[in-house]
């Protein structure tokens, strides 16, 4: 990857020979429509040119919104911009594929997408309705549908020039392995949960010998407590490089050759989220070494998202 001690405006070549990714993405997993429309718009105006979508987060409309109001205000042009959004599971069947893509596309306002994820590799009942469930609330999946099925179908929206990039997320390497070695187009990007408690070390190595940008989300745990933003190591790096913990968890994923996810909500915290620059090697060591391990999101195990509940300081 291209690094500067300055990660603001950090960006790591794709795979497809054409397109960086900025290392530092602004994810919109915000349940509320008003909050997502704020805190897209301010993510913007911090400086963030990175955007994370999906069909599943029901908010698109809102986000295509906001990045509306921004390119009207001026000083940015579309192609700053890099916008991802995501196939949900009840769509995996193929003739399902372009319609699921063309109503994304329509609900961003945009005629062009920069990456096109699988959201997860389970496929799930196909239709509109997002979370099928039997009489007794299991999942109902569809056994119907290959994966390399629905990366086919990904595949021809590349050749249409619908969209530049295509990738996976909340996949690991037994699922991942098998669909690289039979894509036509190679995956661009590996969305997935990473953090200094869920390294995904096997996976990023697989990801950076292949040419695979591995994106984490949840860096921040989520911002979960107690969690990540008041481990001892985090807070003392922190203290003695003169940041703020969000700011080394961020500035550790981009460092060790991944782009990121994070959700900040307000103004303030999305100037905090940007404003990141390289840790010294051994503050860097010393989170790398962190033994603790907690995954936070059961997605990569059943397709349904989600993350774990667990208590929250007061
Ligand atoms: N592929 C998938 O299945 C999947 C799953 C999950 C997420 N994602 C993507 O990844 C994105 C990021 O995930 P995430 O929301 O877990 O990211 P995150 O940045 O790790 O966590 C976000 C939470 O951290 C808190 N926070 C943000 N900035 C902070 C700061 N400077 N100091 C203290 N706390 C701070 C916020 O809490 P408050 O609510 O209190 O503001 C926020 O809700 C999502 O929006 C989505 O795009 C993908």
């Amino acid at each position: 990857m291209t690094q500067s001690p300055d990660f603001r405006t950090a960006r790591i070549p794709l795979n497809n020979g054409t397109t960086q990714i900025p290392a530092l993405g602004f994810g919109t997993l915000i349940p509320d429509p008003a909050i997502t429309l704020s805190a897209t718009k301010d993510a913007l105006e911090a400086g963030f040119r990175h955007f994370d979508c999906a069909e599943r987060y029901r908010n698109e409309r809102e986000v295509g919104d906001a990045l509306q109001t921004g390119l009207a205000a001026g000083g940015i042009s579309r192609e700053d911009l890099f916008i991802t959004t995501k196939l949900w599971n009840s769509n995996h069947r193929p003739e399902r594929v372009e319609p699921a893509f063309n109503a994304s596309l329509a609900r961003l306002k945009l005629d062009y997408l920069d990456l096109y994820l699988i959201h997860t590799p389970f496929a799930f009942q196909p239709g509109d309705e997002q979370d099928p469930r039997d009489e007794h609330g299991n999942v109902i999946y569809d056994r119907g549908v290959t994966l390399l099925d629905t990366w086919r179908a990904l595949e021809s929206l590349v050749d249409h020039g619908k969209c530049r990039a295509i990738g996976l997320s909340d996949i690991g390497l037994n699922d991942l392995v098998p669909l690289y070695e039979s894509a036509r187009i190679k995956p661009a990007v590996v969305q997935v949960e990473s953090h200094p408690y869920l390294p995904e070390t096997e996976l990023l190595e697989f990801c950076k010998e292949k040419g695979i940008v591995l994106l984490a989300f949840a860096p921040l745990g989520h911002g979960m407590k107690p969690g990540l933003l008041e481990d001892p190591v985090i807070t003392a790096v922190a203290v003695r490089v003169g940041k703020t913990p969000a700011q080394v968890l961020l500035a550790w994923a981009v460092q060790r050759g991944t782009a990121l996810l994070t959700t900040p909500k307000s103004a303030a915290r999305a100037r905090e989220n940007f404003n990141i620059s390289a840790l010294p090697e051994d503050a860097f060591g010393e989170i790398s070494r962190i033994q603790t391990r907690q995954r936070l999101n059961d997605v990569v195990n059943t397709g349904s998202p989600g993350f774990i509940p667990r208590v929250k300081a007061i």
